[in-house]
């Protein structure tokens, strides 16, 4: 791991789900003090219970793909505190919001973040889609310290983070974003604040193209997939990506981009659309365009 050069020793993780799990697994493994926070105690003690088998699991793999000494496996855990409530997040140096993505539900956490942690902390959000502008602009003179902070699934695994500059961004924040991403081993790469920032904005149109082609009937799911991996070199193709990102969650961002941007080539496939009006949202609800039997 990257020694921590940042001035950040507490990190609160706002929402224990699976986005806040990895970026809590990350910054224990990294030597930071964590706090989780979330409504759901259901999902707290979820949290809790994957990270002691997945930190416990890191210490039968080499350094050199993430493992950790099984020395290190109790003071990892002991690092990360679980909480229903936010007023201990008050003693972070950072805040990165991980909850579910609805912009009023975000809007909310933020308020409550700019009136928890009142210093110089930056409130990061890990959103896929939304606007960091417009979620600054719930928080007042706070908004300069908002920024956006894309982790991507499986978040022990992705190297990368896209740090997204809202309007009101200030560069400080930016560059100790940057900072602190370095320090969670991770690759910070800048983009602006625009609706699906580059990765979505790039991925999602290719992802909905494989449901059209799908609808159409070019070809049938699993040898579009197979095109896409044997042709492309992709490690996974279009729709099986779109199962383990959730389709719902896909549907979303497209709705997003298409009104963010104002386009219409980035609304979702009616296919895409019909799926997740079936509740098949993929690998999470075990059906999305393939099937997953539970293990
Ligand atoms: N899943 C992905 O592949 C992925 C990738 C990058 C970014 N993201 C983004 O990360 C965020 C979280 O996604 P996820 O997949 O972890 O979602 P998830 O549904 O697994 O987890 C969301 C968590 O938020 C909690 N929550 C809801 N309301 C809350 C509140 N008021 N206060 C605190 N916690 C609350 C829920 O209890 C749940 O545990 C979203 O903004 C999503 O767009 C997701």
């Amino acid at each position: 791991m990257p020694e921590n050069t940042t001035e950040v020793k507490t990190i609160a993780v706002i929402g224990a789900g699976q986005m806040g799990e990895g970026i809590a697994q990350v910054a224990a493994v990294s030597r930071f003090s964590v706090i989780v926070y979330d409504v759901s105690s259901d999902a707290l003690r979820r949290c809790q219970e994957s990270h002691k088998k997945r930190i416990t699991k890191l210490s039968e793999k080499p350094p050199e793909k993430g493992g950790i000494p099984p020395a290190d496996v109790e003071p990892v855990l002991a690092r990360i505190k679980y909480v229903h409530n936010l007023s201990p997040v008050g003693g972070a140096d950072v805040a990165i919001e991980a909850v579910v993505e609805n912009f009023d539900l975000k809007k909310k956490i933020f308020h409550e973040l700019a009136h928890t942690l009142t210093g110089r902390q930056i409130l990061a959000t890990n959103t896929s889609s939304i606007g960091i502008t417009s979620i600054a602009a719930s928080v007042g003179a706070a908004a300069e310290r908002v920024v956006g902070m894309h982790f991507f699934n499986p978040v022990p695994v992705m190297k990368l983070v896209e740090v997204i500059k809202g309007i009101q961004t200030s560069q400080e924040t930016v560059e100790r974003t940057i900072a602190l991403a370095k320090a969670l081993g991770k690759t910070p790469i800048p983009a602006n604040d625009r609706a699906g920032f580059i990765s979505n904005r790039v991925l999602m149109p290719m992802i909905n193209e494989g449901f059209y082609a799908w609808m159409e009937g070019v070809a049938e799911p699993r040898n579009i997939d197979e095109i896409m991996k044997l042709g492309c070199n992709f490690p996974m193709g279009p729709l099986e990506l779109a199962d383990f990102i959730g389709l719902d969650t896909c549907v979303n961002i497209m709705d997003v981009m298409a009104d963010g941007l104002n386009d219409d080539r980035y609304r979702a496939c009616p296919l895409l659309k019909q799926l997740v009006a079936a509740g098949r949202m993929g690998k999470k609800t075990g059906r999305g365009v393939y099937e997953y039997p539970k293990a």
